[in-house]
């Protein structure tokens, strides 16, 4: 039987969305990637879309895109061109893209591959690395298929930090309607939020060494010199790599410490729109997260990034 888990990555690539996806790609044995579906967030879908389909280009690898949302459910866009410039992936020089999105809508891309899991008495697990849009409007229209959803687990939220606003992160900063009502569903959440990002932080001094050792670890240097800018420029030795977290704690959960909270969402705030309210559950059953709390060993966690991107580069050398 097929062990490998099943995922749906959901994301607004997005400089550390694409670490994420080459972290999963770089790993088959664990991981069957169903397929990608878009969504507004760090830029409009169409950019985030073609950034996705550029890069998959630019390695090598095919997959299914599924384009989704181009607007959070009730708030209006805000892209963040400060953070990921004005593509949504500046940085790195990209070829055209030869892969191509599928007709089908990410959320009926969901629909069909939660039906046929269901059909066949599997779960997949959604990744969600951007704004919550797709994953929401999908549970909505189809709750009879949140069964079908082994667990979401996610890059956003806080205990107190905001890289966005001083209380909130981006990502459900974005679209808090839908952040409330993925995280009001049931399916099971597995939270990875500023905090733990900030723990798991990539010296400058790693990224740097990748340049010249491969076409994967030279697209990576690229992408990373840009997204490390901010954390350069204030004098600081280190950036999260914010999106990688979720796959990095699936595959590497020995390294991180968890534990059951009751977490929500602030939808209507003034200062604090998308701000997680975050307690630890006294009982399981008041639990709606897992939350990744803390990273136990962040030169493993960094040295197994970069062994991870060596070992993309060693695998589409070989499907050359
Ligand atoms: O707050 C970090 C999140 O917002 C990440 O998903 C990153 O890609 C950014 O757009
Ligand atoms: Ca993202």
């Amino acid at each position: 039987m097929d062990k490998r888990r099943k995922l749906v990555i959901d994301c607004d690539p997005g400089h550390d969305d694409i670490m994420a996806i080459m972290n999963a790609l770089a790993h088959p044995e664990l991981f069957e990637i169903l397929g990608y579906t878009t969504v507004c967030g760090n830029n409009y879908v169409d950019k985030v879309t073609s950034n996705l389909c550029k890069v998959l280009t630019a390695i090598g690898v095919d997959g299914t895109v599924a384009v989704g949302y181009d607007a959070p459910m009730v708030l209006a866009p805000d892209p963040q061109p400060a953070a990921h410039g004005e593509s949504g992936l500046d940085g790195p020089v990209l070829p055209e893209a030869k892969v191509r999105p599928v007709a089908e809508h990410a959320v009926e891309f969901l629909h069909d591959v939660c039906s046929q899991a269901a059909a066949k008495g599997e779960k997949i697990t959604i990744v969600a690395l951007a704004p919550l849009t797709n994953i929401a409007l999908f549970l909505k229209t189809w709750p009879e298929l949140a069964g079908a959803i082994e667990e979401i687990t996610l890059m956003g939220g806080s205990r107190g930090k905001g890289n966005i606003l001083p209380r909130a992160e981006f990502n459900l900063y974005a679209d808090p309607h839908a952040a409330k009502l993925v995280f009001a569903s049931g399916v099971p959440i597995v939270m990875s939020d500023i905090e733990i990002c900030v723990e798991c932080g990539t010296e400058h001094a790693l990224i740097d060494g990748l340049k010249g050792q491969g076409k994967v670890q030279d697209l990576a240097h690229d992408i990373l010199q840009f997204f490390s800018q901010y954390g350069r420029r204030r004098g600081l030795s280190y950036s999260p790599v914010f999106d990688l977290v979720p796959v990095m704690h699936m595959m590497h959960p020995e390294l991180f410490t968890e534990k059951k909270c009751r977490v929500l969402i602030e939808t209507e705030g003034a200062y604090t729109r998308g701000m997680t309210i975050v307690e630890e559950a006294k009982e399981e059953a008041e639990a709606n997260v897992t939350l990744v709390e803390h990273c136990v060993d962040n030169e493993a966690y960094n040295r197994y990034f970069m062994e991870n991107l060596k070992v993309l580069d060693e695998m589409v050398k070989e499907k050359r």
